[in-house]
């Protein structure tokens, strides 16, 4: 979803055309979280004003759309201190188009421009109000609003600083929101802030830091809100509160610094590891080189400091190296992101299970009413993948919600209830309000997140990093295996102390140990993948049958086709076939099925029998050397044999890869499909 990336040099020389470079370089690290439109704000040559240039499309058209437009005029000549805002839209007020894209700014004479990530969602009242004092809107967005008040606060209050005019805008919106604004009536200043969207500081100095936080400022504001009943047709002047920062700590002060502002850390990772990660409401403010962070209000367990983070991600990481697409190489990383997901907490040898992050809650995770596993998208599937293990080694009643769903239905949460919220970005606008909707409710909150420092993980009590590394593709591979893992992991910590449940721990984790080896098997099946795909890509639609511990991959199978491939695909859970899925097969539906040696063969075996008796001919998931399953159709995938509950992960394999191969051949953008974006921070 929309990205920002803004970057501030300070007495450290740059060209107008290299921040240009990294700007769009900033805005290319985005690109993985979804988008239809971008856009740049730099200063003019002389200073006087700001220049803007947006685009409808890729990053790729506004790169092009730079190069033509800073052709001619002076943007060579280095400046010492300059500060250049990007951004990455995601239509959700208005149509993707030049006109709504960001960023947007406050007059004609661009005094002041935005850029922003989220809903403002009492736009409309702000909007009225502005309107009666004279401003008029270009745009159809939400964000607008916001460059256009920090600007009637500006005329209103003219001896307000930048941070203070930002300040006070930011309470008068309600919403989720983050933002940086940039002005030309504050030369080289920023002010960022956020509040339920995810924004992070980067830092970059020549020498080490003096300090690993940065003090936070507090101010004295009462929550005095615009609105019509408030705007001076009634005569009375406008008066807002005034923060007063009472300043106790220095913030850090830097000769030469570099501040980069940005959604998520693979936008900054190449040019510094030392990053803030903002809370809600922070506002970030640099003035000469100087990084300050305030807080209106304080309460009580608020923190003194936001510490400055090293951040472990390696630039390799967030680049495609050898391979087409992100996705692919996401694919073909899963024989080590599985070995990262349990290192360090699976030990072969000793048969223990440690689970760092929730270890100290286990006592009380036994003694909970239930265990409810929460998640959009693949990470619920990750959920429905794992919960029948789940219910055999903890015993207890497992519920898996899709987080839209579970919030529609204002579900019944106890204090003795402990929530799993899965999920990979830990941004999830659905999951993360189905989070605070079960915390206020008293339940444990335990995070399942890929993300260190996402609002998921921050909000948690307690929870596992699935440590599968960036992924940056779209369409998430690497971080459902890893979930899957994660929660597996859980089970066996569960049952450890369980004498009846060892044979099986036992097995669960022997298979576990030969994993990566056999994921490294079923990608060897690739080249017969891409035959499969180019016998399907043509038609309309694919149907993926299975159930038991399969079912999960059928849903997921089915999600991957659909976000890549743009064809109708369904997952069906085979025992539901005569219900009504048994109409839609003849003999041109294709048909895919999963049949593997496990408790519900004899099952899957009816359904195929089904299926081929309607002159269906599938192409069957099934286990090496299985003859008898395999003579039912000429086409198969043979995957290594594995411990039952673990088998999902071996069969969305070719799942992953057939989707991708598919999107190859009807030329769709791989890693960016049409309207999905990565990391979801709307409802
Ligand atoms: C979006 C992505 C999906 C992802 C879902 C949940 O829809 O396109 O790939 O599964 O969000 O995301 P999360 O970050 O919470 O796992």
């Amino acid at each position: 979803m929309c990205g920002i990336f803004a970057y501030l040099n300070y007495l450290t020389p740059k060209s107008r055309l290299e921040v240009l470079d990294l700007l769009v370089t900033g805005l290319k690290r985005l690109e993985y979280r979804g988008y239809d439109s971008t856009g740049v704000a730099i200063d003019s040559p002389d200073n006087k004003n700001i220049v803007m240039v947006k685009r409808t499309g890729k990053v790729k058209v506004l790169e092009e759309a730079i190069q033509e437009h800073f052709s001619a005029g002076d943007y060579s000549e280095p400046v010492m201190t300059h500060i250049g805002i990007a951004h990455t839209r995601w239509a959700t007020h208005g149509v993707p188009c030049e006109r709504n894209s960001h960023p947007h700014r406050s007059d004609d004479g661009n005094g002041f421009v935005v850029v922003h990530n989220g809903i403002i969602t009492n736009y409309n009242d702000v909007k009225t109000f502005l309107a009666k004092r004279g401003y008029e809107f270009e745009s159809d967005t939400d964000t607008e609003v916001f460059a256009k008040l920090v600007h009637h606060l500006w005329k209103t209050h003219p001896t307000y600083s930048f941070r203070e005019l930002v300040e006070q805008a930011i309470l008068q919106v309600e919403g989720a929101f983050a933002i940086a604004v940039k002005s030309k009536h504050f030369p080289g200043e920023c002010v960022a802030s956020r509040r339920s969207s995810p924004l992070l500081v980067g830092i970059k100095t020549k020498t080490r830091l003096a300090t690993d936080h940065i003090p936070i400022l507090y101010g004295k504001a009462d929550d005095k809100k615009l609105g019509p009943d408030q705007d001076s047709d009634s005569g009375k002047p406008q008066v807002l509160p005034r923060s007063e920062s009472t300043s106790e700590f220095m913030p850090l002060e830097e000769k030469e610094v570099e501040y980069f502002f940005a959604s998520d850390a693979s936008a900054v990772i190449e040019h510094t590891n030392r990053v803030i990660y903002l809370e809600d409401d922070d506002v970030a403010a640099v003035r000469d080189g100087t990084l300050s962070i305030h807080r209106l209000k304080k309460s009580l367990d608020d923190p003194h400091a936001r510490e400055i983070t090293t951040l472990k991600m390696e630039i390799q990481q967030i680049m495609k190296g050898n391979y087409d697409y992100f996705m692919q190489k996401e694919i073909f990383e899963q024989p080590d992101s599985v070995v990262n997901t349990m290192r360090g907490r699976v030990r072969f040898d000793g048969n223990a299970i440690v689970l760092g992050g929730i270890k100290e809650y286990i006592p009380e995770i036994k003694r909970c009413r239930r265990l409810m596993l929460i998640g959009c998208g693949t990470s619920y599937h990750s959920a429905v993948a794992t919960r029948q293990l789940l219910e055999e080694l903890t015993e207890l009643p497992v519920m898996v919600e899709l987080a839209s769903d579970f919030l529609d239905r204002n579900t019944p949460i106890f204090r003795d209830d402990v929530c799993f919220f899965i999920s990979q970005s830990g941004e999830t606008a659905d999951t993360l309000m189905a989070l605070r909707y079960c915390k206020q409710r008293g339940a444990l909150i335990v995070g399942i997140t890929n993300t260190v420092g996402s609002s998921i993980c921050r909000e948690s009590h307690c929870g596992v990093h699935i440590n599968a590394g960036p992924e940056i593709g779209v369409a998430s591979t690497k971080a459902y295996t890893s979930q899957f893992i994660s929660l597996v992991m859980f089970a066996l910590v569960m049952s450890e102390d369980r004498l009846s449940l060892q044979q099986r721990r036992l097995e669960i984790l022997q298979a576990l140990s030969k994993l990566a080896d056999q994921i490294r098997a079923v990608l060897k099946l690739d080249s017969k993948v891409q035959e499969l795909a180019k016998d399907l890509y043509q038609h309309k639609s694919l149907l993926i049958m299975g159930r038991g511990y399969n079912f999960a991959t059928c849903l997921e199978g089915a999600l991957k086709v659909k976000e890549l491939t743009y064809m109708h695909s369904e997952g069906i859970m085979a025992g539901e076939l005569k219900h009504g899925p048994l109409a839609l097969v003849d003999d041109s539906m294709p048909v895919l099925m999963i049949v593997l040696r496990d408790p519900v063969y004899v099952k899957c075996m009816n359904a195929l029998q089904q299926v081929t008796s309607r002159k269906g001919c599938p192409i069957i998931i099934c286990e090496e050397g299985d003859e008898e399953t395999q003579a039912f159709s000429s086409r198969h995938l043979e995957i290594p044999r594995t411990v039952d509950c673990l088998q999902g992960i071996l069969t969305v394999i070719p799942m992953q890869l057939l989707s991708y191969h598919i999107a190859v051949l009807r030329g769709c953008d791989v890693d960016c499909p049409r309207n999905l974006a990565k990391s979801v921070t709307v409802e």
